[in-house]
């Protein structure tokens, strides 16, 4: 069994296998412990992955690069995604996506040299009537405009 996986993830993955008869539909929830337990999905789960589907590590790659709640790479302790799509790029997104690319000196799909922030731009998050929208490790921020994704980073920068 794999070594990739700890303790607790190795029993979370022996009780999906009985609640997944077929092998290929244990790729997403193996994706999710792995993107979970490292916050990211390296190359050797890849092809554990593979293994254990039954199919090639291009085909979980592929899947992989579906869902943009995968990371190929580890991301930072903050994980900002900017909602590029209509409503909120009408809604001033634009005006956070220049924020945060001067203050975090990143741009979008990088992280800070600190660790401390991961800056992506996805499609919409489904809350376009609370534009813009700003999703912080997960979390929705609704209505978010860059004095709020100031006071933000400033925050996570005096925590840390
Ligand atoms: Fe941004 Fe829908 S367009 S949430």
């Amino acid at each position: 069994m794999s070594a990739l996986l700890n303790d607790d993830n190795l029993k979370k993955y022996e009780k999906l296998k009985k609640q997944y008869p077929k092998k290929q539909s244990l790729m997403l929830p193996l994706l999710w412990l792995f993107q979970y337990q490292d916050g990211y999905v390296s190359q050797e789960a890849m092809v554990f992955i593979a293994k254990e589907v039954d199919n090639s590590p291009a085909f979980v790659m592929s899947v992989m690069s579906f869902y943009t709640m995968f990371s190929f790479k580890p991301r930072g302790k903050y994980h900002i995604e900017l909602c590029k799509t209509l409503s909120c790029s009408l809604c001033g997104a634009k005006d956070i996506k220049k924020y945060l690319e001067q203050t975090l000196k990143i741009k979008k799909g990088q992280t800070t040299d600190d660790n401390l922030f991961t800056y992506e731009e996805v499609e919409c998050l489904g809350n376009c009537d609370m534009a813009p929208i700003v999703a912080i490790n997960g979390e929705y921020h609704t209505h978010m405009d860059e004095e709020k994704m100031k006071n933000f980073v400033s925050r996570c920068k005096n925590d840390n």
